[in-house]
């Protein structure tokens, strides 16, 4: 035999060793698992299918990846779809996101909006410039906006740092507000220059004494910086009405518990309420100390269950005065999102935008403080038509998280909550962020933001208005059970004119004492 069949016979019997040796401790581990299995009693699956009922576990994580990729239909996922976020990434990336042949959408479904195009839609040169939103008119310094979409909280916590850094850089591209979140207000947020409205959670991070007391020095501090426009004190959240947030401690870094003022490492649950605040009177006391303090304008957010409770805020305002209105209310919705939350509180607590906002636009119509309070509207408003809807529900602004999240690159991958975001967003592991480079981010989301803009405006002209703030409840008709779709103004009709009418009067009166 040459030396070359030698080497081969030699390499075939180490192949061979090998492959005996592996199928051995195959076997071995099959077996010790066998007997771990049979001899434990905590899972009963594992217990009564030895080894193989460990299959079903890796299926089940398993199945949460390949569900999105291979079998779930393109409107089917929650809490967005394929269509919903491929649309986003297409709009982002800059891309040409027309679509060929037709709608994949079923125009059937129950909640279906359908716009009412006009016979003779506006043509290019009637189309008026977009009309802008006057926030707090009554204090030292107004804020004025234009862009019809902005971002919602996400505090830096939740978020990376270069996610806060991409929003900055990317809002002021954009021209839309950037809101910090509750966890406090880091320099990555001014980062970029945009304008920036300064959440105050119950936690009050950032704005908090030693003892976790609101210190009005901070704030004063903070106000005073010229890219904080607005102030907005959170009461609620869609995700979780009637809990504080709650900032895993694996999240907890140096860098963000100095910003918050809390423990390196330790998770931090904000309080459920703000401690001095108990009802609308307590309310529109503190929303008045925040405004004498900040000089700039003051609103909250809530996501809305009971309702009552708006008429006493507005009965309360009529009797001190139009100036002591809160500037604007920020309604969430139901299912809004979060970086953390229990589950019952997700799912089921809180009514959705779709019936809140109407409601609350007729409610401070009903008041006539329609034109004093302005309306911020959040709740899966992520395309045109979702935006477009907004406004002729009532909103006067619209505001999105995760549309920004999708804009920087997440893949709804669920894991805001565990320090391990694949795609850097939500993760303060430095190897998970170096992939999320927020000057290319910035441009996604400058482009998302002009997108929206497009598309929101393509649907006003079609129904004969130049801009989406034109639109009324008359411009769009939702689909029922019953197939018909019937017009939201039926659905949800506007307040008796008379009432609003008197309402008026009695506003303006106090106003003018
Ligand atoms: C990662 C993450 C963090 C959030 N952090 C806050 C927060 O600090 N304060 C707050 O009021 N809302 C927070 N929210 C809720 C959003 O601001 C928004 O109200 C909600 O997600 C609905 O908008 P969307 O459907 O466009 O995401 C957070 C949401 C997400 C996804």
């Amino acid at each position: 035999m040459n030396w070359f069949g030698l080497l081969t016979m030699k390499g075939l019997s180490i192949m061979s060793t090998i492959f005996v040796l592996a199928v051995g401790i195959i076997v071995l581990l099959i077996a010790v698992l066998f007997v771990v299995d049979i001899l434990q009693t905590k899972n009963a699956v594992r217990h009564n299918y030895p080894v193989i009922g460990r299959f079903r576990a890796i299926f089940s994580t398993l199945g949460e990846f390949f569900r999105q990729y291979f079998f779930a239909m393109d409107r089917e996922e929650m809490p967005f779809n394929r269509a919903e976020r491929d649309w986003i990434e297409k709009s982002s990336q800059g891309s040409d996101n027309t679509i060929a042949f037709g709608s994949t959408r079923n125009l059937n479904a129950v909640e279906t909006v359908i716009f009412i195009n006009c016979p003779f839609p506006l043509l290019d040169e009637e189309v008026k410039p977009a009309t802008s939103v006057l926030f707090g008119p009554h204090c030292a310094n107004p804020y004025e906006a234009v862009s019809t979409i902005n971002i919602s909280a996400m505090s830096y916590g939740a978020l990376s740092k270069p996610a806060v850094q991409a929003l900055s850089h990317g809002a002021k591209l954009a021209g839309c507000w950037l809101n910090t979140g509750e966890g406090g207000l880091s320099k990555w947020h001014l980062e970029g220059g945009c304008d920036v409205v300064f959440q105050i959670g119950t936690a009050k991070y950032g704005v908090r004494d030693a003892e976790g007391r609101f210190d009005p020095e901070k704030l004063r501090k903070i106000a005073a910086l010229p890219q904080i426009k607005m102030i907005e004190l959170k009461l609620s959240q869609g995700a979780k009405p009637g809990k504080g947030g709650i900032l895993p401690g694996v999240k907890v870094t140096r860098e963000i518990a100095r910003t918050r003022g809390i423990p390196v490492g330790k998770s931090s649950i904000s309080p459920n309420r703000h401690a001095e605040i108990n009802n609308v009177v307590q309310l529109i006391d503190h929303i008045n100390l925040l405004r004498d303090i900040a000089g700039k304008p003051i609103g909250f957010k809530t996501v809305i269950g009971a309702s009552g409770w708006i008429d006493a805020m507005c009965e309360e305002i009529k009797s001190r005065g139009l100036a002591s209105a809160p500037d604007f209310l920020t309604i969430d919705s139901g299912d809004g999102g979060t970086g953390a939350a229990p589950m019952p509180l997700m799912d089921n607590v809180g009514l959705p935008i779709k019936e809140a906002l109407p409601m609350i636009d007729n409610a401070l119509r009903r008041h006539g403080l329609r034109q004093r309070i302005k309306l911020i509207a959040s709740g899966k408003l992520v395309t045109p038509a979702d935006v477009a809807w907004a406004y002729c529900a009532g909103a006067d602004v619209v505001v999105s998280a995760r549309g920004f999240m999708f804009a920087m690159g997440c893949i709804q991958s669920l894991k805001c909550n565990r320090n391990t975001c694949p795609t850097g967003i939500t993760t303060h592991d430095k190897r998970l962020q170096s992939g999320l480079d927020p000057k290319d981010k910035a441009v996604r989301i400058k482009n998302f933001v002009g997108k929206i803009h497009y598309g929101t405006d393509l649907i006003s002209h079609s129904c004969g208005v130049s801009h989406p703030r034109e639109l009324k409840r008359y411009h769009c008709r939702i689909v029922q059970a019953d197939g018909r779709s019937v017009p939201l103004d039926v659905l949800y009709p506007l307040p008796d004119a008379a009432a609003v009418a008197a309402s008026n009067v009695k506003a303006e009166v106090k106003a003018a004492e």
